[in-house]
């Protein structure tokens, strides 16, 4: 199957770019999207990301970021020759701040103990990246290397008990170094301090917004686009929501929308759905509701992975069959966001991923890709869903798992099974939402673990379903903790279901966190 990605970066009108050069630390994205809430468009690009590559994007200041490695050892990463000679203002952050020490004739240092967490930090307030900047501060650290000595002409403008040159400039060719971390919240003057880099140091504008992104992505597409037609494969989830108005309102009923109902949504999910984008923004809608095929096809299956894998597959032949009606095809709108463009763009090529990312699709469709948020973090995804009039329910939906329900319902999976889950599911996030924790709580559903337990109600032995609350805090499902709802809430739900749904007369409540356990339980 052939892919070609539409567009390369949106600049805003005054081409104001910064480049976040990565040299592998674990804050880097977190670095960009402090830059794009300061209103400057930024990308992240690899370390040995030529010269030619870096003048040709025009940039308006370089950030070099943190990094694993030692910039004395050997096969280190370095920055590209001559990057400090294009005169483009370079602000390097702990990795980088050494590199600049190495590259242009300072010394870095191995210590035996280094500096982690939280730093007192005595600041120059005379500089200019310090401007307005208390003298005595705190900052993030974590390093072992240290610069011991600064290059020719270059001030030291900060320093901690331990470390002699925690932050140092040459306004003259406006290169500045910073051992800590201001990116991470935990160094209060740190947005002030990039807020300086950026205006006082690089001059930018500021101009980039949700709006102004919005725009130049549909202009974008409509001129790639033409009169062709555009298909796109709708979840309801919160990406491909957002990436199917955007080319909506760029080629409007050129797009056809396919969204397959597996009947393992969520209450009445699909009739929202279809109802956000048949009524509200008119699209050319077509809803395959497949739950029967889906149910027959899962029927007597309760291993895991291969109720996955059947769900996976019809999904794609449901898709294909629809998708051949439509006739001659050129382009598929998918959802990738920025971070999925990164993880890719430094292990294997966008490309990969792209296909990867469409999971299957049949070997003689020829697409070429459309994937208008491949510049955006998910909370600029939110925001430009919410700018474009999604509704806020649809904008801020928890995530949820491809499969559905079916890795919700432990075991083999029953129409009665699903409609139990479903109810006690419904309660779960009605109760969160009353009690104002829907966006304080990463994920939070109802899961059917399969066994039965007696009870008694009324007067009368029962012997019913178990329903496990699951929710959790998390900021990349990575890692996750149980979220610690307040009990009188869980106490309420528990009621809730147990006297609301029939069928149900004991609710557990998951007190696990991933690791060791994940967030599904199947
Ligand atoms: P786990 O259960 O592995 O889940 O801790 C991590 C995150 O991924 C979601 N998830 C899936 N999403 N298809 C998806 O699109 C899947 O098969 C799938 N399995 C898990 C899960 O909801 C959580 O956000």
């Amino acid at each position: 199957m052939n892919f070609y990605i539409l567009g390369g970066s949106i600049l805003n009108d005054n081409n104001e770019l910064v480049l976040v050069i990565d040299f592998g630390g674990q804050y880097n994205q977190l670095i960009a999207r402090r830059v794009r809430e300061c209103g400057v468009y930024c990308e992240i690009v690899p370390y040995d990301y030529s010269l030619a590559k870096i003048k040709a994007k025009n940039p308006k200041g370089i950030i070099l970021t943190g990094g694993p490695a030692s910039v004395y050892a050997k096969d280190t990463p370095q920055a590209v020759d001559g990057i400090f000679d294009i005169n483009v203002p370079i602000l390097g952050i702990c990795y980088g701040h050494q590199i600049i020490a190495n590259a242009l004739g300072g010394t870095v240092t191995h210590a035996e103990t280094g500096e982690y967490g939280k730093t007192s930090v005595t600041l120059d307030p005379s500089a200019v990246i310090f401007d307005t900047i208390d003298k005595e501060n705190t900052c993030w650290m974590s390093h072992r290397d240290y610069v011991s000595k600064v290059p020719v002409d270059f001030t030291i403008i900060g320093h901690t008990t331990t470390g002699p040159v925690t932050a140092m400039s040459n306004d003259k060719r406006r290169i500045y170094g910073v051992q800590f971390h201001p990116e991470v919240e935990h160094t209060p003057f740190g947005k002030k301090m990039l807020k300086n880099f950026l205006f006082k140091i690089c001059e930018v504008k500021g101009n980039w917004s949700m709006e102004a992104f919005a725009e130049s992505k549909i202009n974008e597409i409509k001129k790639s686009v033409g009169n062709k037609k555009v298909l796109c494969a709708l979840s309801g989830g919160v990406d491909s929501s957002v990436a199917a108005v955007i080319t909506h309102k760029a080629v409007g009923k050129q797009l056809t929308c396919i969204f397959v109902d597996h009947g393992l949504l969520r209450k009445d999910e699909g009739d929202q759905v279809e109802k956000v984008f048949k009524d509200k923004f008119d699209m050319n809608f077509i809803r395959i509701n497949a739950q029967e095929r889906f149910l027959n096809k899962l029927h007597g299956v309760s291993d895991p992975e291969k109720k996955r894998k059947i769900i996976g597959e019809e999904f794609i032949r449901v898709f294909e069959e629809e998708a051949n009606k439509l006739g001659q095809i050129d382009f598929l709108v998918q959802g990738t966001i920025y971070p999925d463009v990164v993880e890719s763009g430094t292990k294997t090529s966008a490309t990969i991923k792209s296909h990867h990312n469409v999971g299957g699709l049949p070997e003689d469709m020829q697409f070429s890709l459309i994937e208008p948020l491949r510049e955006l973090f998910k909370d600029e995804v939110r925001a430009v869903g919410e700018k474009l009039g999604i509704p806020h329910d649809l904008v801020w939906r928890q995530p949820f798992p491809g499969p559905g329900l079916a890795i919700r319902v432990l075991g083999e999976i029953t129409e009665e099974k699903l409609v139990v889950t479903r109810e006690a599911d419904a309660i779960f996030r009605e109760e969160i939402a009353k009690a104002g924790l829907s966006e304080k709580i990463w994920q939070y559903f109802a899961c059917l673990p399969n066994i039965k337990s007696v009870g008694v109600m009324g007067d009368s032995r029962t012997y019913c379903h178990t329903i496990a609350l699951r929710a959790v805090t998390s900021s990349d499902a990575m890692t996750s903790e149980w979220a610690r709802i307040p009990y009188e809430v869980l106490d309420k739900i528990s009621r809730r279901i147990v006297n609301e749904v029939p069928g149900v007369n004991r609710i557990v409540y998951d007190i696990t966190s991933k690791p060791p356990a994940t967030i599904e339980w199947e």
